[in-house]
């Protein structure tokens, strides 16, 4: 069975305080993991070192940064890079979320060579991709996040991409509390699972974990992850919440 991750996205949100007590709160609520099994948190950069000391090893649980560098060190004020993440455990970093790309305006090819960074020093990225409500509304979003794999991923080896984690978001779903439907979602996923089949082969498709993020809760997670091709979700505001995130987590396959 592939993969199936509950990854939570704090993004720029909580104290150091507030997100230790929530961290904690949550591996001590949550199920036994499976082998294929994991949850994954992206908190805030300040929290990777805090967040991989309460983690201590827990098997199948993960820490990762929002966001890397497409550099490995140099002069780049204010940037983190992947060997920063290597030295404090940190093993996942986001790429590629939406608001990266619409607040600082993070394109396909910056966002290749930050995969490529990424991959070189085995940190997983969760590599995001989604369309905004007018292309939804225009009915072209197959050809738009086609567009965001082809420029960012698919340069890669059959072996690298086996070890990239896809995260669709649909940009109008995000922060909005409106969900995609389980089978908006599943239709657009399963699309993205076609165009890496076609591209490598089924059988590399068939290992990728392809997750939906965008207003994922308790009450849609059941829903949402029973879909074949949806493997978990990138959490945002329910992962902020205690039994929410540990809901969610139960709800994995
Ligand atoms: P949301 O955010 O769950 O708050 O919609 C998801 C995300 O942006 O990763």
């Amino acid at each position: 069975m592939r993969t199936q991750i509950a990854a939570a996205n704090w993004k720029m949100n909580l104290t150091l305080q507030q997100g230790e007590a929530l961290l904690k709160g949550i591996l001590s609520k949550a199920k036994t993991l499976n082998e294929h099994q994991q949850i994954v948190f992206a908190v805030p950069a300040p929290y990777l070192q805090a967040a991989v000391n309460i983690i201590n090893g827990t098997k199948n649980v993960f820490v990762s940064a929002q966001n890397i560098y497409n550099k490995k060190s140099g002069a780049y004020t204010g940037e983190i890079s992947v060997e920063m993440l290597n030295s404090i455990g940190v093993t996942h970093t986001i790429i590629g979320h939406s608001e990266r790309r619409e607040y600082f305006n993070e394109h396909y090819k910056f966002l290749a060579e930050k995969v490529d960074i990424a991959l070189e020093n085995n940190i997983t990225p969760v590599f995001c991709c989604g369309e905004p409500l007018g292309i939804r509304e225009a009915g072209t979003q197959n050809a738009f996040v086609a567009k965001q794999l082809e420029e960012s991923v698919f340069h890669l080896s059959k072996n690298e991409i086996k070890k990239v984690v896809i995260a669709y978001e649909p940009i109008w779903a995000i922060g909005t509390g409106k969900t995609a439907t389980s089978q908006q979602a599943q239709d657009i996923q399963h699309h993205l699972r076609s165009l890496i089949a076609k591209h490598y082969d089924e059988e590399t498709a068939n290992e990728i974990s392809i997750l939906y993020g965008g207003s994922v809760k308790a009450a849609n997670a059941n829903e949402l992850f029973s879909q074949p091709d949806i493997d978990g979700g990138l959490v945002g505001g329910a992962s902020l919440m205690e039994d929410e995130f540990v809901k969610i987590i139960e709800a994995l396959k």
